[in-house]
């Protein structure tokens, strides 16, 4: 029988919330389907291990977690008790970089029976998926101050565009695309203001779209892109971005598709050198942290992301029905979704789905 080894970080806030959710989805499955086992190791990283030890994970944490076959995350951060640059950049921005997990999937959908913020646009209007840069580019992290606490102080955070890393993100989302209904590559640029980093984007991307002759190619500027995934969503299939447009734009996916709390995000190494990582789009929610009202969707999906990386589609795809039986059903969704159920009865509800029969 296949086991894989997922290292289980619940690390800040909700992240402690809805992963045990997330880990009794996957567990379901493997129970309904078979055939193949989830060993879960659980490590409290994170801000209060940062309280504890000034560090957000351990010297040797890249080390330990190189040994397993994916990386189950729920959250980083708590501004209250730590600086989010420091938190963010001692432990989740280091494994996407390390483990050179350059590709970020981050699907934008409305699931079944979920009615999102738009008027008149149904689940077959939103649903794509956005292919984010996730190894440079705005969070390449070369920068510096200078003159620090003096009148002429100067703050600099130089964005980076290698030909390798955008060559290789757009290929993935030609790719991505050409195997696609619609066979439709979106590139969101801002080439009118940028025009060192974004013109090179755009040749880049007109030099790939000549390989790929089957996809059809369009591009945006980040400014209307915003606007159009609100007006046009139902134009878009597959939509390749810079690591910072792509985080904002996949918030903005977040809310179209009915609320931050359901989308899903998977880091991913495609060499698979290094495990790949899966977490919910979302961050740690302070603000509802402790209620347990959490929407535990997003990490549900993000292991269905998870078991289909690891090869296990069927039980991936289990995940999945379970997970639109109960947007379908509509009776325990959390406040977020316009229900009354807590992270625990929406959880249990998915993982009652899972089970049953089909
Ligand atoms: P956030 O995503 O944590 O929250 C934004 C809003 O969405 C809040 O009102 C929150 O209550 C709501 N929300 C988020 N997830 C939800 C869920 N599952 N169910 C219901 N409502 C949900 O973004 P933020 O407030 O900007 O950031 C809070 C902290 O999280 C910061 O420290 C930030 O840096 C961090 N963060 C971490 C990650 C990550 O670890 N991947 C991602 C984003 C933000
Ligand atoms: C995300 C988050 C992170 C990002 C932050 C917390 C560094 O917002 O995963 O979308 O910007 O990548
Ligand atoms: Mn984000």
């Amino acid at each position: 029988m296949k086991q894989y080894n997922i290292a289980v970080i619940p690390g800040d806030g909700i992240g402690m919330e809805v992963m045990p959710e997330g880990v009794k989805a996957l567990q379901a499955a493997q129970q309904a389907v078979g055939g193949f086992e989830l060993r879960f190791e659980e490590f409290s990283w994170g801000t209060e291990y940062y309280l504890r030890t000034g560090k957000m994970m351990p010297s040797d944490a890249l080390k330990i977690l190189a040994q397993f076959d994916a990386i189950y995350l729920g959250a980083v951060g708590m501004p209250t008790l730590a600086p989010d640059n420091v938190t963010l950049w001692g432990l989740l921005l280091p494994i996407r970089k390390s483990f050179q997990q350059y590709i970020n999937l981050r699907p934008i959908r409305l699931l079944p029976g979920l009615s999102g913020p738009l008027k008149g646009k149904g689940p077959d209007d939103i649903n794509f998926v956005c292919v984010r840069e996730n190894s440079e580019g705005e969070y390449a992290g070369a920068g510096g101050r200078v003159h620090v606490d003096t009148e002429h102080e100067v703050a600099i955070q130089t964005s980076v565009f290698t030909r390798h890393a955008v060559e290789r993100v757009m290929r993935f989302g030609f790719e991505l695309a050409r195997k696609s209904a619609k066979k439709k590559l979106t590139s969101v640029t801002k080439s009118n203001a940028c025009q060192y980093s974004m013109v090179f984007w755009d040749e880049v991307f007109v030099q790939l779209a000549a390989q790929y002759p089957d996809v059809q190619t369009d591009k945006w500027h980040i400014d209307s892109m915003c606007a159009r995934f609100v007006t046009h969503p139902q134009t878009l299939d597959v939509v390749v971005a810079s690591n910072l447009f792509a985080d904002i734009l996949t918030d903005l996916g977040g809310a179209i598709q009915g609320s931050l709390g359901t989308p899903p995000s998977a880091n991913l190494n495609p060499e698979r050198k290094y495990p790949s990582m899966f977490e919910p789009v979302h961050g740690s929610a302070p603000d509802i942290y402790g209620k347990k009202i959490a929407n535990p969707i997003g990490t549900v999906w993000a292991g269905a992301m998870m078991l289909d990386w690891l090869g296990e589609k069927t039980a991936s795809a289990r995940v999945m029905d379970g997970l639109i039986a109960v947007t379908q059903a509509g009776k325990t969704l959390t406040p977020d979704l316009g229900g009354t159920a807590n992270t625990l009865q929406a959880g249990d509800a998915i993982r009652a789905a899972i089970l049953s029969k089909p």
